[in-house]
């Protein structure tokens, strides 16, 4: 097959002979750090004998149908995660691939857009009976000046930021002192508004979602796991250095494995939540949902995230690992599921306009 690999990138006017070319030095270990995901993507791509096209993204969206239009891709894969450098336009090059009509992995751009808005993607959790954690928002600017209507300890958080940026042990707050500093922290940080939670206590478990509808399969559990005597209670969430800092992880023993066992209730819970949550929030093809599972088997979904990170070695690709399928078979189940669902889709169309 031909498959476009598209995506958001910081070099200027890089043509898909110049990032062929970064992506060989990047896969052949000539780079300090990992290869950029879409170069694994699009080297497990080649491994599987696909002719690919790697189409980077800077500040002109027009390359995406210039690039497609020209070489005629049977399917796009695409790993855009930001454009302009700004995570919340994730949904541009999805909107590009909508408008010109080519099969393309992963969520559209309503969904990109909805799951982006963590307010917004609650209340449609909520709707459709998913336990989501009670919550308050506060516009920019505006200023703390009571207790909201929830219970201490909170959690705040930027409304539509990923990654954990913004999260910090002082995000959660025991006070209206501190959830008054915080969401003034917040809201001049990341000029955004400050979604402020009830803070659950429980385990923090991460689960992948692959495929659509019948086929959708939920992925083995990764948990970050806390080492107790070094993080209190309320310093076991993924704050940015929890995520992040193999230093930190280290040094206060926080580590990202297959989760330990779960009860048969807990699992039910779980495999309902996610596919009630794919469904909810039409995420497509792959995705992963964060989730809080309380002492006594509750499960509260954090949120939902469109578009994860799929690069070899992290959470999704691990997760699929452990179901059998490597890394390349892991891309291909991606490219095989959006191509089923494109046929899918367009037969009912045609069969729509026939009827
Ligand atoms: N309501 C909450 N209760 C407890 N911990 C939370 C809550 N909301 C977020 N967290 C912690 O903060 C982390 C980041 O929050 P999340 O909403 O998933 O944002 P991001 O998009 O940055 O991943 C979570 O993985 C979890 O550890
Ligand atoms: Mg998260």
């Amino acid at each position: 097959m031909r498959v476009s690999v598209v995506f958001d990138t910081p070099q200027v006017r890089w043509t898909p002979d110049d990032h062929r070319h970064q992506m060989e030095q990047e896969l052949a270990g000539a780079e300090p750090h990992e290869p950029e995901m879409e170069y694994q993507v699009a080297g497990a791509l080649l491994e599987r004998g696909h002719d690919v096209l790697l189409v980077g993204v800077h500040d002109d969206p027009r390359v995406v149908p210039d690039h497609c239009a020209a070489w005629k891709p049977d399917v796009v894969v695409n790993c855009a995660e930001s454009f302009l450098g700004d995570g919340a336009l994730d949904y541009v090059c999805a909107t590009l691939l909508e408008a010109c009509g080519h099969h393309y992995t992963g969520s559209s751009p309503l969904a990109l857009q909805v799951t982006r808005d963590k307010a917004m993607s609650k209340k449609i959790l909520a709707y459709h009976g998913i336990k989501v954690s009670p919550f308050v928002v506060y516009r920019t600017r505006e200023k703390v000046t009571e207790a909201p209507p929830l219970t201490f300890p909170l959690i705040v958080k930027p409304l539509a930021a990923d990654a954990s940026a913004g999260i910090a042990h002082a995000s959660v707050v025991d006070d209206v002192a501190a959830l008054a500093e915080r969401v003034a922290f917040v809201h001049e940080r990341f000029r955004q508004p400050a979604l402020v939670e009830q803070f659950i206590s429980g385990r923090e478990l991460y689960a992948g979602i692959l495929g659509n509808d019948e086929r959708l399969q939920i992925l083995p559990l990764t948990e970050l796991v806390f080492d107790k005597e070094k993080n209190e209670p309320e310093e076991r969430i993924a704050t940015q250095a929890a995520k992040w800092t193999d230093a930190y992880r280290k040094r206060r023993g926080i580590r990202t494995v297959f989760a330990r066992p779960v009860s048969a209730v807990a699992r039910e819970r779980i495999e309902a939540a996610c596919r009630a949550a794919g469904r909810a929030l039409w995420l497509r093809d792959y995705a992963r949902v964060d989730i809080r599972l309380t002492d006594d088997d509750e499960v509260w979904v954090l949120e939902a995230n469109a578009n994860p990170f799929i690069s070899k070695g992290h959470e999704m690709a691990n997760a699929a690992a452990k179901i059998g399928l490597s890394y390349q078979d892991f891309i291909e189940h991606i490219v095989q599921e959006a191509l089923a669902r494109a046929e899918r889709d367009g037969t009912r169309m045609r069969s729509r306009m026939t009827a």
